[in-house]
């Protein structure tokens, strides 16, 4: 019992300083095609690995990236969120 509690304690400390540090929302620039913004918060009910690869793990988002590995990539593989430019960039 004592020890479940302090393992409770300890994964909510955890999660919590995991939180601290990302932001609520991301933006990237997206050059000419317009800003993209990364709703963070929203996606973490997906699962910190999907992204992170087990331990949260800084990512360097680019073009590549985020097309052919992570944003775009899922939508079209779940059939949900944004999929078509415009659906992303805004202007
Ligand atoms: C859909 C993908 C995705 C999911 C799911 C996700 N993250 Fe992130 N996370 C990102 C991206 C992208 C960034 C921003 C990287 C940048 O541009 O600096 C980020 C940033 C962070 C940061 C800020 C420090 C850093 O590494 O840049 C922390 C901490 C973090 N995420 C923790 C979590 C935790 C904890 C969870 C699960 C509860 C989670 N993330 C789920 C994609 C994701
Ligand atoms: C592992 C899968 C996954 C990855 C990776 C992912 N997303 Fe998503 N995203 C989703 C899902 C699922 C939804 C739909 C959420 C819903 O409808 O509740 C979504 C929704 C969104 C939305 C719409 C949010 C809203 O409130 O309508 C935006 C904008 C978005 N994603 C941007 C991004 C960007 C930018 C990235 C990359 C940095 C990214 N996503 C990476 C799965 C993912
Ligand atoms: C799921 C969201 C999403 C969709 C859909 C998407 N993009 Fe992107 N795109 C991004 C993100 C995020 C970046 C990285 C932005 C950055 O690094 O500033 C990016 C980067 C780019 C860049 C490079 C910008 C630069 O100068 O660094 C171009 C060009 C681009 N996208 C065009 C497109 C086109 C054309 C489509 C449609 C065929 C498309 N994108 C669909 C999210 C998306």
């Amino acid at each position: 019992m004592k020890k479940t509690a302090l393992t409770l304690i300890a994964l909510v400390a955890f999660a919590t300083s995991a939180f601290a540090a990302a932001q609520e929302s991301y933006e990237y620039k997206g050059g000419a095609m317009g800003k993209v913004a990364f709703p963070h918060k929203a996606h973490m009910k997906l699962g910190c690995a999907k992204c992170h690869e087990g331990a949260p793990k800084k990512i360097e988002i680019n073009k590549a990236v985020a097309h052919d590995v992570l944003c775009k990539k899922c939508h079209i593989e779940l059939k949900k969120g944004p999929q078509g430019c415009k659906d992303c960039h805004k202007k």
